[in-house]
């Protein structure tokens, strides 16, 4: 297949590309067409790497309502309403849901999913769930699971024994959410257990940490310095940390030292965290997402993520990664022309590199080619006319489609 006349990124120029077994075998400005040779002709259009989601629930996914509305909208009543649905889990209804929500990604340009999984269970049928489809779509779409456990791991009885069980059965990736844990105590123990075990399985860590408005919610700190003095530092992502929001001026100066040494990853979910942080809060009320920004001008790694879709912690959601980027522009104050055109990134590039992706993520020659088509010829335009994502590919097989919309005006 060629593909013609198209915006690599946020190129100016047009480039063809020729797609043979599923790898970019050739990017130039011109590619001569075969008779035989199928053509897809992009003119005005973008090439961009698949959105990747880099944090997402999707055992908890579609089950908002069910049994009950979050009606408080904090994420305490969120767990309540979650420990409640989770009594009536199956494997198949695990399976279905995820399934219905990687469909809707996948039409919104995603190839590539970290799902945290509840393993505060001792049935573990969300994991099992989960490693199943990950397998069933593996053509299709990159699936890392990370163990999460939901009610904390010291807190939780067999706490430990559950996340070790998990890792066993195939998760890729450790969590841990100190902040949620009975005491401080506990939430330092369950970060040096977590380690310890990613070491000893070599798995990656990613950890729902200081997910709270107490700016006395530090675990961040623990984390960091665990990442650097392990020399793990890039298979280490901190989630959420919305409590950094919180944090004095003082405190954060300190902070970001031992953030920079460690090479660790963060990752932001401006949706959610606007909507579930500051809920205890009169006025003003915060906003609740961590310092994107600040991170970013450090050079420290940071993507953003969903987390939840139509479930009992966020009511809305249709696995669109441009409605989060579009939301956490607003809130982190990122609205300079170049930082709108760079804001891709937060879900593509920066996102490949929390995900441990490597080289092959990269729109390269030799390379996968996995690669999705906006309906625009820059990110800017694309989201500000919320074009359409065309076409979504994995290693040169077509996922989704969306025809390009047609709006009439009838003045
Ligand atoms: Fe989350």
């Amino acid at each position: 297949m060629i593909i013609k006349n198209i915006f690599l990124e946020n190129s100016d120029k047009k480039s063809d590309i020729l797609i043979k077994n599923g790898k970019f075998e050739k990017i130039s400005a011109n590619i001569e067409i075969n008779n035989d040779e199928e053509v897809l002709n992009c003119d005005g259009c973008m090439l961009l790497p698949q959105f990747i989601e880099s944090h997402v629930h999707l055992d908890t996914a579609l089950t908002a309502g069910d049994p009950r509305w979050n009606l408080s909208g904090t994420l305490f009543e969120g767990i309540e309403c979650w420990a409640e649905r989770k009594e009536k889990l199956t494997k198949k209804d695990v399976i279905e849901r995820a399934r219905e929500t990687i469909r809707k990604q996948a039409v919104n340009g995603v190839g590539h999913v970290r799902t945290h999984v509840d393993v505060t269970d001792p049935s573990l049928v969300g994991l099992e769930g989960l490693l199943e489809l990950k397998e069933e779509l593996k053509d299709e779409i990159n699936i890392q699971i990370v163990a999460f456990p939901q009610e904390g791991i010291m807190s939780f009885p067999n706490g430990k024994e559950l996340m070790e069980k998990a890792v066993k059965m195939g998760a890729d990736v450790i969590g841990a959410i100190p902040h949620f844990e009975f005491t401080r105590e506990y939430g330092v123990e369950s970060l040096n257990f977590i380690m310890q075990l990613a070491e000893k399985y070599e798995k990656l860590v990613d950890v729902h940490c200081d997910e709270i408005d107490d700016e006395q919610s530090r675990f961040v700190e623990t984390l960091a310095t665990r990442a650097y003095e392990s020399g793990l530092g890039s298979k280490i992502t901190a989630s959420h940390t919305t409590a950094m929001h919180s944090y004095n001026d003082a405190y954060a100066y300190r902070l970001f030292r031992i953030l920079q040494k460690s090479k660790m990853n963060f990752v932001s979910n401006p949706l959610v965290n606007t909507h579930l942080q500051g809920r205890f809060d009169t006025y003003p009320k915060r906003r609740g997402v961590t310092r994107v920004k600040e991170l970013l001008a450090s050079g420290i790694n940071v993507s953003f993520g969903h987390d939840d879709i139509f479930d009992p912690w966020y009511p809305l959601g249709d696995g669109n990664m441009r409605d989060v980027v579009h939301l956490g522009l607003h809130v982190c104050q990122m609205m300079g022309y170049e930082e709108i055109m760079q804001s891709y990134k937060l879900i593509t590039h920066n996102a490949a590199i929390t995900l441990n992706l490597g080289d092959e993520y990269q729109i390269k020659e030799g390379n996968p080619a996995s690669f999705i088509v906006l309906n625009a010829d820059n990110f800017y335009n694309a989201l500000n006319d919320k074009k359409e994502v065309l076409y979504n590919f994995t290693k040169g097989k077509l996922i989704a489609k969306t025809e390009p919309v047609k709006k009439l005006i009838m003045f």
